[in-house]
């Protein structure tokens, strides 16, 4: 099955009442074990690669990847750019396939942020290939509440950035941090419901990892349209990996070890995926 852009899963989200998930991967095997853990779930994913995993595996290796997992697998699959630091970085990965892609300049002062984004738009729509964009700044989950609070969205602005740069969907700060939590998080749902009732494009959500699981099932049912995961992920494979070599020599077969690991991630892919298709409508349509 051919890849397919955010536009499409945002819509059957919508339709079905899921949140679409927007795993982390940067090879393989993770790749792999998101793709496998979608089939089990019957949920459609975006597979997403990190600006700096584009820098590390390469757009093209990742492309080729999910284009090989796509084919086998029986829900649909989006390949997108995560957190694009530039419009060339965006450019490459629209050239090398991808179908979704993310251009995130939150800190830059907003004329310079709307003008690039656009220039991204303007490229990416041209081959059928969608742009997220952030607003406000997620930033950092060693921060304290208080202080990812800072970087909140303004519902006002964020209305008027949709308008002008013409995105397909939009990443908020309403209390999500990039990374482990140092402090438990404080999600403002009161925002969050405000931006969603105004922004003008579907709604996108980050840091879903060790967010509470009654947090990430409250934003489900309020209706985000997708949430980013990656640190549980990279977690999952990492501490596999040292409890395979605690328990095997080093010059076992390699395979096995990268089996196990990959294992890890399909487990918690598929935990993730139990909440975001808590609230699941059947329409009896395929997505
Ligand atoms: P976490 O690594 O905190 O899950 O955040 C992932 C993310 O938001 C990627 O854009």
């Amino acid at each position: 099955m051919a890849l397919v852009n955010y536009n499409k899963l945002l819509a059957y989200a919508k339709e079905n009442h899921i949140t679409i998930g927007a795993f982390n991967s940067l090879n393989m095997e993770t790749l792999q074990a998101l793709v496998s853990a979608a089939n089990k779930k019957d949920a459609p994913i975006i597979v997403q690669t990190y600006h700096k995993h584009v820098d590390f595996a390469g757009a093209d290796y990742m492309r080729a990847i999910a284009g090989v997992a796509s084919d086998h697998s029986n829900v649909k699959i989006a390949l997108g750019l995560d957190h694009g630091r530039s419009f060339e970085q965006a450019k490459l990965c629209v050239d090398a396939g991808y179908s979704g892609v993310m251009i995130d300049l939150a800190s830059a002062d907003y004329d310079y942020n709307v003008r690039e984004t656009k220039r991204v738009v303007e490229i990416a729509h041209q081959k059928g290939v969608s742009v997220e964009a952030e607003l406000g700044t997620i930033v950092d989950a060693d921060q304290t509440p208080e202080e990812i609070a800072k970087g909140y969205t303004d519902p006002v602005i964020a209305r008027k950035f949709v308008a002008d740069t013409g995105i397909d969907c939009l990443a908020v700060s309403i209390g999500t941090a990039h990374g482990t939590y140092a402090y438990e998080p404080v999600i403002n749902f009161e925002l969050l419901q405000e931006l969603l009732d105004t922004a003008g494009c579907p709604v996108v959500v980050h840091g879903g990892s060790g967010t509470p699981d009654e947090d990430v099932l409250k934003m489900v049912e309020m209706g985000i349209a997708k949430l980013n995961v990656g640190t549980d992920f990279f977690n999952a494979y990492n501490d596999a990996m040292a409890a395979f070599y605690r328990e095997h020599t080093t010059h076992c077969d390699i395979a096995d070890a990268f089996a196990y690991a990959r294992d890890a991630v399909e487990k918690t892919a598929i935990q993730k995926l139990d909440l975001l298709t808590h609230f699941r409508v059947k329409t009896g349509q395929r997505d």
